[in-house]
């Protein structure tokens, strides 16, 4: 059941509603899931994917506008930022949730896919949340600042092992971007924390999502022995994209079923 589904008070004010936000990677998955509840919250969203259909996505969710972005492309990305800002006339919430995960060997790792990973997982953030902040969350004084990261980035990289025996653990660039994402977001938490703006990161386990749908986890050695589901990780972004989240700042939230305590 979708958070749409399970809404019990949508008569209820919400401190969200009217604000304006972008998700990342909002075409399907995870990133879907973010923007669908965000909507639900009564914010206005604007849906960003590579993904042509993410247009198609925006009008199912109800999200205002959606646009067709390569987050790998920095000038493209940030001139999609500033935009969709302007045309909003705000800019409260900023998700980065795009992602692109190689599960090759560290022998066969070739450096496409590093700078693929790189690119869509962390450079992506950076740039996404400076546009943000300069100029539209610095001027108002405001803003939500959630990297989507990985338990990847926490222990050296996860993963499923495929049917035919081969294991499937995210690759070296998928850990290092999302290693990365964490304390990239822990450098722009300590510069932006005093202007009203934060800056977390959400570290997801394995999620029933298309990115993981190939492979077969191991669930039964997680704490809470089941994969998770995309709504269970817009709840947490939804958490820290909340006004009353104020004084959590450079965190990083694992959404895992306990599967990496640290
Ligand atoms: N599914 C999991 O188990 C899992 C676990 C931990 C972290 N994550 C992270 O959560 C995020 C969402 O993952 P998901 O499982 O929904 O993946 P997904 O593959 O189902 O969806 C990813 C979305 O990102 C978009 N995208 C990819 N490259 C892009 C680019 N260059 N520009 C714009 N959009 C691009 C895709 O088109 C797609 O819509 C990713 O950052 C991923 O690393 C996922």
């Amino acid at each position: 059941m979708s958070y749409t589904e399970a809404a019990a008070h949508p008569g209820l004010p919400s401190p969200l509603r009217g604000q304006v936000a972008i998700v990342t990677g909002a075409a399907r998955g995870i990133g879907r899931a973010i923007a669908e509840r965000l909507v639900a919250d009564g914010i206005r969203v604007t849906a960003f994917d590579i993904a042509t259909d993410v247009e198609h996505t925006a009008a199912e969710i109800g999200a205002s506008s959606a646009s067709v972005v390569d987050v790998s492309d920095v000038g493209a990305l940030q001139a999609a930022i500033h935009r969709t800002a302007t045309v909003a006339g705000r800019l409260d919430i900023l998700v980065n949730c795009a992602g692109t995960c190689g599960r090759e060997s560290f022998e066969g790792l070739s450096l496409d896919v590093w700078q693929r990973d790189l690119a869509t997982n962390l450079t992506a953030s950076a740039f996404a949340s400076q546009a943000a902040v300069f100029p539209h969350m610095r001027e108002q004084g405001y803003g939500r600042l959630v990297n989507i990261s990985s338990v990847s980035g926490l222990a050296g990289g996860i993963g499923p092992v495929f049917a035919d025996g081969a294991g499937g653990r995210s690759g070296a660039a998928y850990a290092a971007s999302k290693g990365g994402a964490i304390n990239l977001t822990k450098w722009i938490a300590r510069q932006v924390g005093a202007w009203g703006i934060t800056c977390n990161t959400v570290a997801p386990g394995p999620i029933a999502s298309p990115m993981a749908a190939s492979g077969d986890y191991d669930v039964a050695a997680i704490p809470v022995p089941r994969m998770g589901e995309p709504h269970e990780v817009a709840a947490a972004v939804a958490y820290l994209v909340d006004p009353s989240s104020a004084y959590v700042n450079g965190t990083c939230l694992r959404v895992d079923g306990g599967m990496v305590m640290s």
